[in-house]
């Protein structure tokens, strides 16, 4: 198993595009449009992901369906992080066999970072027949390459052995709409939470070059895109595995550096290695959103260091603080995991009065899924799932309560807001602060993209309702 920092040659790319031009003269040749479909569950990282593939997918030719039944090809790209995530899966996939029956030809692909755990693996190798095509996250660049395999060899292919490390720049990306776009910074984990299953799956950290990062911003700014996301397992770690003395502070610089009318966000900040240097280049510049998302995880000393998160509550405290002193409009969210194994119901009080303490804008919160391969899967895990359902229930009214809290002092001030699209409320826009929180509002497509001055009028745990003055 290599942890070594791979950049995939240029030419490598240029040969999967050559790949991709092959495929399309072979699926096109009856003069019909193929159509594919992606589907993706889990993180941003995950979406991010599957722009990539639906890039390749457009260079095949291919337009998008979210119709199985009209799908010539189908890629679903996988989560691992909790067992809730590939029970779907699974069942989702199950349901394929009746598309398939339907179009003979379908081919069926199964990639993500599932996928890269052996015995998913192995269980869609004896299981799930009618899957054509396995690749992990590190196979991902060359998707062409192995679709092709899958398309013209007689045997199902599986690319999921560790290939650790791998970097590829120059993948074609089709994005999802037009104002919002992820720009992955980062790949990978190093920080090894007992918990979690990403630095198996993901591997080690790896960074990409300032340069290549700074193009990627400047290309979307130039093509209308309003909000950047920059995307990583732990941003704050950024360019640790360069050496370049550039460190995700001095990015965020570099990036806000360019011209525009645009947003910049970032995710996700581990608090251990987030800094006063980071408070003050996001406080500082000029298009950093006052947004932080600091995952806790628990409130309990004892807990954090049995998850090996490396830090005391007291110094997650003490952060929470030097940001706000930074920035003191700093929209603050977090994730906490209940229940986690021997978690005792007095430590989990500490957790219920962390997040009093720190009054939260939004919180994910999750009760502990065991992961095969972490070492938390391996410790004494004596709670009943009622006992911790219980502890989650009551940790969800407090965050729900605090958040209404929070909304409801929006209700009556005019919010400054970028409309993205259009909302899930029927005949309404979506659009976000400039702090990164949800508004609804009535109009037309015209204000789809653009900076829009918002009179807040009513609330909910999750949004907030307003109108354009
Ligand atoms: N069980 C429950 N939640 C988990 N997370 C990561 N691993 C697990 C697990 N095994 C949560 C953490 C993380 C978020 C993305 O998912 O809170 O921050
Ligand atoms: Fe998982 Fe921890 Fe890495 Fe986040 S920082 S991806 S929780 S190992």
């Amino acid at each position: 198993m290599s942890y070594e920092r791979k950049e995939i040659a240029p030419e490598e790319i240029a040969r999967q595009e050559e790949i991709c031009r092959r495929i399309f003269d072979r699926i096109t040749a009856d003069g019909q449009r193929p159509l594919a479909m992606v589907d993706t569950y889990g993180c941003q990282q995950n979406e991010a992901d599957s722009e990539k593939l639906r890039g390749y997918l457009r260079e095949m030719g291919c337009g998008f369906t979210q119709d199985e039944f009209q799908a010539d090809i189908i890629v679903i790209n996988t989560c691992a992080v909790r067992e809730h995530a590939e029970m779907r899966v699974f069942g989702n996939v199950g349901a394929l066999n009746h598309s398939k029956k339907a179009r003979p030809g379908q081919i069926i692909a199964v990639c993500g970072c599932m996928v890269q755990q052996p015995h998913i693996a192995e269980k869609i190798k004896k299981s799930y027949p009618i899957v054509d095509l396995v690749f992990g996250p590190h196979e991902l660049w060359r998707f062409p390459e192995l679709l092709e395999k899958a398309m013209t060899g007689k045997k199902r292919v599986f690319a999921t052995e560790k290939s650790d490390g791998n970097l590829a720049e120059g993948i074609p990306q089709q994005r999802d709409g037009s104002v919002k776009a992820w720009l992955s910074i980062m790949y990978g984990c190093n920080n090894f939470c007992t918990y979690c299953i990403v630095p198996y799956v993901r591997g080690r950290e790896r960074s990409r070059k300032p340069e290549d990062v700074v193009r990627e911003a400047r290309e979307l700014i130039a093509a209308g895109y309003k909000d950047i996301t920059l995307l990583g397992q732990n941003v704050n770690s950024y360019g640790k595995d360069l050496g370049l003395g550039v460190d995700f502070a001095d990015l965020i610089r570099m990036v806000d550096a360019i011209d525009g009318d645009y947003v910049l966000r970032f995710m996700t900040s581990h608090p251990k290695d987030a800094s006063e240097k980071l408070f003050q280049a996001m406080a500082e510049s000029r298009h950093c959103a006052h947004q932080l998302h600091l995952p806790v995880q628990s409130g309990n000393d004892r807990v954090l260091k049995a998850m090996n998160r490396s830090y005391t509550r007291q110094k997650y405290l003490d952060q929470v603080a030097l940001a706000r002193q930074y920035m003191p409009d700093l929209v603050l969210t977090t994730d906490i995991i209940v229940g986690f194994p021997g978690e005792t119901d007095a430590e989990f009080e500490d957790t219920l009065r962390l997040v009093e303490t720190v009054g939260y804008d939004a919180m994910f919160t999750f009760i502990y899924s065991p992961r095969v391969g972490t070492r938390a899967a391996e410790m004494p895990d004596p709670m009943s799932r009622e006992d911790k359902q219980r502890n989650f229930d009551r940790l969800l009214e407090t965050a729900n309560a605090i958040s209404a809290e929070k909304h409801a002092a929006y209700v009556g001030t005019v919010q400054e807001v970028l409309v993205d699209g259009p909302s899930r409320e029927p005949g309404m826009l979506s659009a976000r602060t400039m702090n990164g929180r949800l508004v609804h509002l009535p109009g037309g497509g015209e204000l789809i993209g653009q900076f829009v001055k918002v009179k807040i009028t009513d609330y909910t745990t999750w949004s907030l309702f307003g109108e354009k003055v």
